[in-house]
């Protein structure tokens, strides 16, 4: 009998008590192997309550960070050491530190695409599913969102808060123009079109809804068109595929592709299972510090469900 990788993490997932988390952009080998897929929030919720010693997240670090931060009690493994995402790079520890003392007393809402140092300085975190829940609910006038300006011109346009930006972006959604859209609408003259917000504002305007990556699943379900273009990073259409029967789904560019999301493959997911690799670690001090703002997004995001009933 040959060696069938499938079956063999099956067997060390029981063996090890592990549960296997992918994000949505990952693969479709990966995410079919997974125990659960979902977007950022999601999957830092299901790592906090999920029963297992094991967390094996497939995705970027930023995810696999959140997830080991929100239970120390779980050993979180990273497949790729270097899976990151060039976004979170785009601000430091002290650049937040400099933002504070040039906006003493102003909140800091932080993208859960972020270092664990950067969230160690942050207020709150949020992700693309409640960035604007979380900037209403702060009792202030004045609001610093980091690090992804496009993400924080669209919380802009739906809150009468004032919001000082940092200058990042993911370059993937950030690529997409408005010429790429115009062209899939004409190719796809019924189409309804989703992106991610973080796109560039002229992009999320010439679409029809913008929202996380397991939110659109839910619209797509919704929509009566049948024909869904995706403008987001393309391993989307894979989770579509499989859950909305029935509608063409089309990603709207080839430039539509993370790299980093992209590293993982089954022979890793195996590799981490195997030999406990990479166990993502960070410091007692820092975990103390980014758990405040990530525990304030979660506690928001409770309080919100009981309010409208879920
Ligand atoms: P979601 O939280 O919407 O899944 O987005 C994560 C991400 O990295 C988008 O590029
Ligand atoms: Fe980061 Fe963009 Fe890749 Fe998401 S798609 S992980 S924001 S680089």
């Amino acid at each position: 009998m040959g060696f069938d990788i499938r079956k063999e993490i099956e067997r060390l997932k029981k063996e090890k008590n592990a549960v296997i988390l992918a994000h949505n952009y990952q693969i479709k080998e990966v995410q079919e192997i997974a125990d659960y897929v979902g977007d950022s929030f999601e999957l830092s919720r299901i790592g906090k309550e999920v029963n297992a010693e094991i967390i094996v997240f497939c995705g970027v670090k930023f995810m696999a960070e959140s997830a080991a931060i929100l239970s120390p009690e779980k050993k979180v493994l990273l497949p790729v050491e270097d899976a990151g995402c060039p976004l979170a790079n785009t601000i430091k520890a002290e650049d937040v530190r400099a933002l504070k003392r040039s906006y003493p007393g102003v909140p800091i809402v932080t993208y859960i695409n972020s270092s664990v140092e950067v969230k160690a300085e942050s207020d709150y975190c949020c992700t693309s599913s409640n960035a604007v829940d979380i900037v209403n609910a702060i009792d202030s006038e004045k609001v610093i969102f980091i690090p992804d300006s496009n993400l924080g011109s669209f919380v802009q346009e739906k809150t009468d808060k004032k919001l000082i930006l940092w200058d990042g972006h993911c370059n993937v959604h950030n690529r997409v123009n408005v010429e790429d859209i115009l062209r899939m609408k004409a190719l796809y003259e019924d189409a309804y079109v989703v992106c991610h917000p973080e796109c560039r504002p002229e992009v999320v305007e010439s679409c029809d809804i913008a929202c996380s990556t397991s939110k659109m699943i839910e619209v797509a379900k919704e929509t009566d068109r049948k024909t869904i273009i995706l403008v987001t990073e393309e391993g989307m259409r894979h989770r579509l595929e499989r859950e909305v029967k029935g509608k063409l789904i089309a990603v709207a560019s080839p430039k539509l592709m993370c790299i980093d999301m992209k590293k993982t493959g089954l022979q890793h997911v195996y590799e981490a299972l195997a030999l406990d690799q990479v166990e993502v670690k960070v410091s007692k001090e820092i975990t103390e510090k980014a758990l405040v703002p990530l525990k304030r997004m979660l506690e928001i995001g409770r309080k919100q469900k009981e309010f409208i009933g879920v």
